[in-house]
């Protein structure tokens, strides 16, 4: 089999909570843990799609540190992966330039993304932000991407992706850029807040009290536990009956999502007992799982020169992994 090259982003996002660990961070441990022979995976902070709505410099550096962090501490390995800043590595924009040549109008316009993210203030979105999906083929086709995990939100712009790489080596007659498959990673986990009505749980709520922190200790993650809302009921074995006890299945969602089990492997243990005594199960989980997380993070945040080191690294890496593609991109077009 050839190697695989796996190239994915990530918005650089602080306050990172359980949602983010269970729903992103974990899927690229596990991508990267998958990895064997000569495949690779590159990560990045999408620092340069950050730009393109409202931008806080210092929260935008701030951001990027932590969500960096975040993932090194949940076991991206620096030297296994290639973790990096987009901003970090020139031939991304480079690259996106060279692909505004080849990408039409038309195929933006029909990026539904846009419509969604520019709302009813097309005229007053930035440029980038319409662009943004040629940056996002350049991410990819710098590296040769072989495979690109995508959610459905993200299909469209992977096919745009592939019309762009056909057209360039059609239209310069080259084999330059290699067409990269989608990969449609395991649905995850979808957490709720613990609170009562609770929706997602999101950094953007915050009144939420209830949300589990990456950064909280032992302590808060069991008083959050203890305070999370349920419901008198003991536990059934049929995930099927948890269907109108929203604030059940989310608590054995969440055990079922750390102890990578389903739902009903975790009530085929806990059928017939109430949350009095499932709660500190799941706590117990909660701080065996995200405990050494914490550790990490706390550690790799009381270091940002470290950080910052390792992120050179990457670049480094990426910066070098990526200039043949650029050079030859550069070339197909007499340049
Ligand atoms: P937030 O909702 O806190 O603002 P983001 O929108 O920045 O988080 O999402 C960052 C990543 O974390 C995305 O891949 C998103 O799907 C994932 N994520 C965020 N919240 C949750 C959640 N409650 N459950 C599962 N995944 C989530
Ligand atoms: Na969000």
């Amino acid at each position: 089999d050839r190697p695989q090259r796996i190239v994915s982003g990530i918005q650089p996002t602080g306050n990172l909570h359980l949602g983010n660990y269970l729903g992103a961070i974990r899927n690229w441990v596990r991508m990267q843990d998958a990895m064997t022979g000569d495949s690779r995976c590159y990560f990045f902070l999408a620092s340069l799609h950050a730009i393109t709505v409202h931008n806080d410099p210092a929260q935008l550096r701030a951001n990027v540190r932590e969500m960096a962090a975040a993932l090194i501490a949940a076991g991206i390995d620096p030297s296994r992966s290639i973790l990096f800043s987009q901003a970090q590595v020139p031939a991304h924009p480079e690259l996106a330039w060279l692909l505004n040549g080849t990408a039409r109008i038309g195929w933006l316009n029909r990026m539904t993304q846009f419509k969604e993210k520019s709302g009813k203030n097309r005229e007053g979105a930035s440029v980038g932000l319409f662009t943004y999906p040629v940056l996002q083929a350049a991410d990819v086709l710098l590296y040769q991407a072989t495979h690109v995990p995508v959610g459905e939100d993200q299909k469209q712009h992977l096919e745009l992706a592939r019309d762009i790489a056909t057209k360039f080596n059609t239209d310069f007659g080259t084999e330059l850029f290699t067409l990269p498959e989608p990969i449609i990673p395991p649905a995850a986990a979808r957490i709720m807040s613990l609170r009562e009505g609770g929706a997602k749980m999101s950094k953007s709520d915050p009144s939420d009290m209830s949300r589990i922190n990456l950064v909280d200790d032992a302590d808060t993650i069991l008083q959050k536990i203890r305070k999370a809302k349920t419901d008198p009921a003991p536990l059934p074995d049929d995930p099927a009956e948890l269907a109108d006890r929203p604030e059940a299945r989310n608590l054995v969602g969440i055990y079922a999502a750390l102890a990578d089990e389903t739902s009903a492997q975790v009530l085929a243990r806990f059928a017939g007992q109430g949350f009095g005594a499932f709660k500190p199960a799941l706590a117990d989980l909660l701080v065996a799982t995200l405990g050494p997380v914490k550790a990490r993070l706390d550690a790799l945040r009381a270091d940002p020169g470290e950080l910052d080191r390792l992120l050179a690294q990457g670049a480094e890496r990426a910066r070098e992994a990526a200039a043949p593609t650029l050079a030859g991109a550069y070339r197909a077009l007499g340049l």
